[in-house]
């Protein structure tokens, strides 16, 4: 069987031959969160199934497509759909794209995702850099991977999130009226959405808002030092003493209304950075 780095390589050069351009940065869009899209100058988009060695699709992530263009002079790889734990993936398969994405040159990336908001302050569509994480997903991407390509072995991570590219995004939502709030992202294996008693342990354990994705991928982005940071949507308020059943469709239309304010300051920040 082919090692991961082999299959990296492969993917990369397959990705290559299409000459689109040396990218500059990596997006990775979150569940009801493809607006962004709009603002690319679109090259090309290719079905991940159609990517070799990329995961099968699932039901959640047959959508998702690779996408080349440009937004403003910066060249920009975007994931539209990105792969989850909860859809059965290994860890490894998750995050393999963001280590082709690299391979491709990528040197700053930007994620957003949809999340419940457990902070009394956070309520439904507004949007919260991540300034921390926690981990609660039941492996690390990195278990089991040793080969000096890939990063250290033991990646610091004091500071996962890029200050300089929170500064910026903090300061394209001042420009364009938006509040962009600051919290603590935990993340959970899902499925199911959380019990009140969990929520309740989550924001004792020191987390803002909760979601399913994103922590595997800041991860790996740190043992690949790439430079990364990420955005929520708060989707749902998690109040475990006044709490209301809550649907996907619910989740997936508040990050639909929210999305223009986030993908109007990612872009913003994107421009700013340039060929
Ligand atoms: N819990 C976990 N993931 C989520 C939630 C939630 O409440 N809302 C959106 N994604």
């Amino acid at each position: 069987m082919e090692t991961l780095l082999q299959q990296i390589t492969e993917t990369a050069s397959w990705l290559r031959q299409f000459n689109y351009h040396q990218a500059k940065v990596g997006i990775v869009l979150g569940t009801g969160l493809g607006q962004l899209v709009h603002h690319i100058r679109i090259e090309k988009s290719i079905p991940y199934n159609e990517i070799p060695h990329f995961p099968e699709a699932t039901v959640e992530s047959h959508k998702g497509q690779l996408i080349f263009g440009h937004i403003g002079d910066t060249p920009v790889i975007a994931m539209q759909g990105r792969f989850h734990y909860y859809e059965g993936y290994t860890m490894q398969q998750i995050t393999f794209p963001l280590r082709v994405l690299k391979a491709l040159g990528v040197q700053q990336l930007l994620l957003s995702n949809a999340a419940g908001g457990m902070n009394p302050a956070f309520k439904k569509g507004d949007l919260v850099l991540l300034e921390d994480h926690i981990n609660l997903q039941p492996e690390s991407p990195l278990r089991g991977l040793n080969a000096p390509a890939f990063g250290t072995r033991f990646p610091d991570m004091s500071c996962p999130y890029d200050r300089q590219l929170g500064q910026l995004l903090q300061k394209a939502a001042a420009a364009n009226g938006t509040a962009l709030k600051t919290g603590v992202y935990v993340s959970v294996m899902g499925p199911n959405l959380e019990t009140r008693a969990e929520y309740r342990f989550l924001r004792m354990i020191g987390a803002d808002m909760v979601g399913m994705s994103t922590v595997p991928e800041v991860i790996v982005a740190n043992q690949l030092q790439l430079p990364c940071a990420a955005v929520s949507v708060i989707t749902d308020e998690c109040d475990p003493d006044n709490l209301h059943p809550v649907s996907i469709e619910e989740i997936i239309a508040v990050a639909g209304k929210a999305d223009e304010k986030l993908s109007a300051i990612f872009a913003a920040v994107i421009r700013q950075i340039g060929a």
